[in-house]
Parts: C-alpha cells; sequence; structure tokens
C-alpha cells in the first residue's frame, strides 16, 4: 500500500506526527509512506521546529509553494501537487485538517479518481465567514474516507447526507501527540527562561483574521489583555500575521508595552506554557483541544467552535473582544471549570486509522 500524506501547516504538522510513526513501523510490509509538504508555512518557527520537535522525518517532497491570497495560494499548491500525484500513484492521499493545502491536495487527487482519507473530518462551526469552514465543507464531500474525532463530526457528516460507510470515528489525532510528547514538554526550560512561576501567568495565542485583521477590534483585544498584565504576566507568541498587523499604524506601541510578546515558540514549549498557566486565551483550533485534555481553563476569543466537546465536556468557554475584560476578570476571581477528556482521546487514534486503511 503506498500513502500520501500531504501537510502544509503548522496544525497539520501536529496532527501527521503520530500517523508518520504509526506508518513507519508498518514499513517494509508492502508499505510505503510519503510525506509531501506544500510550503504554505515556510518560517522555520512554523514548520521545521515542528519537525524537530514531533521527531517527523523530513518531508520527501517540498513544494515550496509560499504565501498569497486564497485564490494564488490554492491554485499553487494544485498546480505543485499535480505532477507529483500523478508520479507517485498512491492507493490513498492522506489530507489532514482544514487550510488551504487540505483542499487544494483534495480536489486534485479526487480529480485524478485517487482515493483520499480526511483526518479531522466532520468539525463544522456553521460559520460560512471562516476560510477553514468552506475548506471542511468542500473536503469532507468528495473524500471517500473520512476519519472524525467525534460523534458530533459523525451527525454533521450524516446531517450532510454523507452515507454512513464513508465515516469511520477514529478519535482525536492531536491528543496522541499530546499524549507522546508530554513527558518531553514538562522538561522545556521555557518556565526558567521567562522567570514564570507554574499557575502565575495566562498564556495567549492569537491569529485569526477575525480577531487581528480589524486593527480597532485587535485595539479593544489588547487593551483587555493589558489591563490583565497589571495583575498576572501576559505571555503572548506571536505568529507572523499577528505580529505583521501589530506593527501597522495605527496600533501604537503602547498598546503592547506591559505584554511579553516572543516570537512564535515550537510545541515542546508552548505546551509546558499551556500546562503551567493558570489559563489561556486563544483562538486556535488545537489549544482549545490540547486545555480540554490538560485541564487548564481556556476563553476562545470567537463567535463558535467546531469543536463543541470542549465547551460541553472540556473546560473552554467563548467569548469576544468586547467581553473579554469582563470573562477574564471571572476567571481571575471565581474557581476555574473543570472538565473531563472526551471518548477516545486516548492516544490511539493513529492505531486506530492503520487498521481502518489496512481494512479497506
Ligand atoms: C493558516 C490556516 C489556519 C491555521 C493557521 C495556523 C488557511 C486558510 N489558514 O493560517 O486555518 O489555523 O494556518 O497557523 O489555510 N507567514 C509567514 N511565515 C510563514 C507562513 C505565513 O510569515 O511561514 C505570514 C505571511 O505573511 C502570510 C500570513 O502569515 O501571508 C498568513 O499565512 P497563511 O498560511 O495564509 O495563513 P495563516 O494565518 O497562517
Amino acid at each position: 500500500m503506498k500513502i500520501v500524506s500531504v501537510v502544509g501547516t503548522r496544525p497539520n504538522l501536529v496532527k501527521i506526527a503520530p500517523l508518520c510513526q504509526s506508518f513507519d513501523h508498518q514499513q517494509g510490509r508492502a508499505w510505503q509512506h510519503v510525506l509531501v509538504h506544500t510550503g504554505q508555512h515556510y518560517d522555520d518557527a512554523l514548520s521545521g521546529a515542528f519537525f524537530r520537535d514531533l521527531q517527523i522525518p523530513p518531508p520527501d517532497i517540498q513544494l515550496n509553494t509560499g504565501s498569497g491570497s486564497h485564490a494564488e495560494q490554492t491554485a499553487r499548491i494544485m498546480q505543485a501537487i499535480e505532477p507529483v500525484l500523478c508520479r507517485e500513484r498512491p492507493d490513498w492521499v492522506i489530507v489532514p485538517g482544514d487550510v488551504n493545502s487540505t483542499l487544494a491536495a483534495t480536489l486534485v487527487a479526487v480529480k485524478l479518481s485517487m482515493k483520499v482519507a480526511h483526518l479531522e473530518a466532520g468539525l463544522r462551526s456553521f460559520d460560512r465567514r471562516m476560510p477553514e469552514e468552506i475548506n471542511r465543507v468542500l473536503t469532507d464531500s468528495v473524500a471517500d474516507l473520512l476519519l472524525t474525532p467525534s460523534a458530533d463530526a459523525d451527525d454533521n457528516l450524516a446531517r450532510e447526507g454523507i452515507p454512513p460507510e464513508r465515516i469511520r470515528r477514529v478519535g482525536n489525532i492531536m491528543v496522541d501527540t499530546l499524549v507522546r510528547h508530554l513527558d518531553r514538554a514538562r522538561q522545556s526550560a521555557i518556565l526558567t527562561r521567562l522567570g514564570l512561576e507554574t499557575q502565575g501567568y495566562c498564556y495567549v495565542t492569537l491569529h485569526r483574521p477575525s480577531n487581528v485583521d480589524d486593527p480597532a477590534t485587535l485595539g479593544r483585544i489588547m487593551d483587555s489583555l493589558s489591563d490583565l498584565s497589571q495583575q498576572l504576566p501576559v505571555i503572548f507568541p506571536l505568529h507572523p500575521r499577528t505580529r505583521t498587523r501589530l506593527e501597522q499604524p495605527p496600533m501604537t506601541p503602547a498598546a503592547t508595552a506591559r505584554l511579553r510578546l516572543l516570537p512564535p515558540v515550537g510545541y515542546l514549549d508552548s505546551i509546558q506554557l499551556l500546562d503551567s498557566a493558570r489559563f489561556v486565551v486563544t483562538d486556535s483550533g488545537g489549544l482549545q483541544e490540547e486545555s480540554t485534555f490538560l485541564g487548564i481553563p481556556c476563553l476562545t476569543l470567537r463567535d463558535n467552535t467546531e469543536r463543541p466537546v470542549t465547551l460541553t465536556e472540556g473546560t473552554n468557554r467563548l467569548t469576544r473582544p468586547e467581553w473579554l475584560a469582563r470573562d477574564l476578570a471571572t476567571l481571575l476571581n471565581q474557581p476555574p471549570k473543570r472538565g473531563i477528556p472526551p471518548e477516545y482521546w486516548d492516544g490511539n487514534t493513529a492505531d486506530r486509522i492503520v487498521r481502518v486503511l489496512l481494512e479497506r
């Protein structure tokens, strides 16, 4: 069996890492895995550092497509990946997540009559303003095998008329990565380096266009975080999109003066920062799940989430820029929300995926 997996961005790497390991155990048994990197993320901090931290073998094929508008990026990835898939002729193409690389690779593969397995299928925010929602709906509508993390994802797909034989619930692959690397993450020196105490700071990550692209929205968020930093250090590694926005007028250096702004951190440092935080403020999908698994209170700066189990069973709560100051005060003054890890968040998802592929 020949499998081509396609990754492009930081969260894709967290999702593919355990599968690379499981496929590696099968290598030589009539099983070949080819890893393709589209180059959607290319900075070492967003890509190379994650390969090293997660011990992912270097990509077999690098497409180096880079940044651009959605149309440019998607089109460039499609053009670059078509000859690769024609040459490799895989039995399965695996696409994780919901980024532009996911959709671009899917469209090319299905038109070449190749079988596509979507990893993390069925998640829905029901918010079509999000580019990721478009990527999810379109990928799921044409992929052959929909590997879902949770029961709500199965229900979403059933509602869209997808036949049950295309859907397999395998669990949350990010949790596999977390379980495998938690001990190493807890040895990270980042707390000492930053002079932080366990439970003595707030960890922040923000990169969604809906939070960072509009200066008025971003300014409002920064004001609330700045007020919080008078009571608790605020540790905020900056995604390149966010850094660019913060450096543009009308943002002023005063807006960020009191925050501890850092370059993007690697996977192990991020998990250590999360695991030891008093709470986290984020708009990342991955951090909503990781905080639920680790039992760290999480405020998600979004109107909705495609990961509802983190709200119903986990430690997550949604907030908005105009509510942030109030919700931060509540978190500081009230006992935190407790949660339990949802079903199938057990670290065995990659093995279940391998079994499903072997069955088929
Ligand atoms: C992408 C995904 C988003 C995911 C996020 C994780 C889409 C539509 N969005 O958003 O779902 O949550 O990755 O980080 O696929 N840039 C760099 N260095 C890089 C990559 C990008 O500086 O290595 C800058 C460029 O200026 C680029 C901007 O960041 O224009 C945005 O990058 P892009 O890949 O378009 O989207 P993300 O915001 O990273």
